[in-house]
């Protein structure tokens, strides 16, 4: 792994920072791509500040002109991305048929486009490599979460494209998968489930695991599924929910 580039996407906070902090950890050169700046410049110093090596970029995933620049800005600088991590995301909750035109473009924007638009940038330099590793996060939601339409829809359609880049891609060495995280414990989950605060024990009581997940449980995935071990891991996805997505769809 030494060496290595990875991009992380949304690497400012939550799980991305986790997986930024991960990846450099196992000797990668992590690029922090956010679309805030001073979130990514903050990852990026806490990775040097732990003798890794960071490059800290704000771009937009939605916005192909940002998302070609970073990957040039990287390729300049340190070469080819290897490992890409398609993290950034959004949640935009209404309960159907309530649900925003404009909402569910902004959604597709930054969680289907997103992923597709940075794959795209750095897919020929992971076949000229002849090996890269594409991780994409989808969502428990993906199975259908009561007023997650823009969400699901994005979500379920990352684990579509993941299936046919594995199929596109795995002649060329490089492998595609999804991580499909939930509930885990940040910003996002918060502020986007209400009853959360007052339901904690709740939800907690309905994961089999009982208790909520870490960004570091997410991280610790994604480490591997970017890892050599991981070469013949391709087209899946990894529900990583402490076993909640076994049962029947639940609420809280
Ligand atoms: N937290 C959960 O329970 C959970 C569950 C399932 C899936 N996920 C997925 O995991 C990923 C990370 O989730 P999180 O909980 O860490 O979220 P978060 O909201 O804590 O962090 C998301 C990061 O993405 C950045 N971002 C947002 N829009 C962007 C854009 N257009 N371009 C670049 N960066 C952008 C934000 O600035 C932020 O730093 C998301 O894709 C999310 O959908 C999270």
């Amino acid at each position: 792994m030494a060496n290595r580039i990875a991009l992380v996407t949304g690497a400012g906070t939550g799980i991305g920072r986790a997986t930024a902090l991960r990846l450099a950890g196992e000797g990668l050169r992590v690029a922090v791509m956010d679309i805030r700046a001073s979130s990514a410049e903050d990852v990026a110093a806490e990775i040097e500040g732990v003798d890794g090596q960071a490059m800290a970029l704000a771009a937009d995933v939605s916005d192909v002109v940002q998302v070609d620049r970073t990957v040039g800005v990287i390729r300049q600088h340190w070469g080819d991305v290897a490992v890409l991590v398609n993290n950034a995301g959004i949640v935009k909750t209404a309960a159907f048929p309530d649900v925003q035109l404009a909402d569910w473009q902004q959604t597709l924007a930054v969680n289907l486009t997103g992923p597709m638009l940075c794959a795209r940038a750095v897919v020929p330099g992971m076949k000229a490599a002849g090996w890269g590793r594409i991780i994409n996060l989808s969502s428990r939601a993906s199975l259908g979460k009561e007023e997650r339409t823009c969400y699901s829809a994005s979500k379920a359609g990352l684990i579509g494209v993941a299936r046919t880049w594995a199929l596109e891609l795995g002649p060329l060495g490089i492998t595609v998968n999804c991580v499909a995280p939930g509930p885990i414990e940040t910003a996002m989950f918060a502020g986007n489930n209400p009853a959360y605060v007052h339901e904690r024990e709740k939800i907690v009581r309905s994961v089999p695991m009982r208790r909520m997940g870490k960004p570091e449980d997410v991280a610790a995935l994604i480490g591997f599924l970017a890892s050599d071990g991981a070469g013949f891991i391709s087209g899946q996805t990894i529900f990583i929910d402490g076993g909640l997505s076994v049962g029947a769809s639940r609420s809280w």
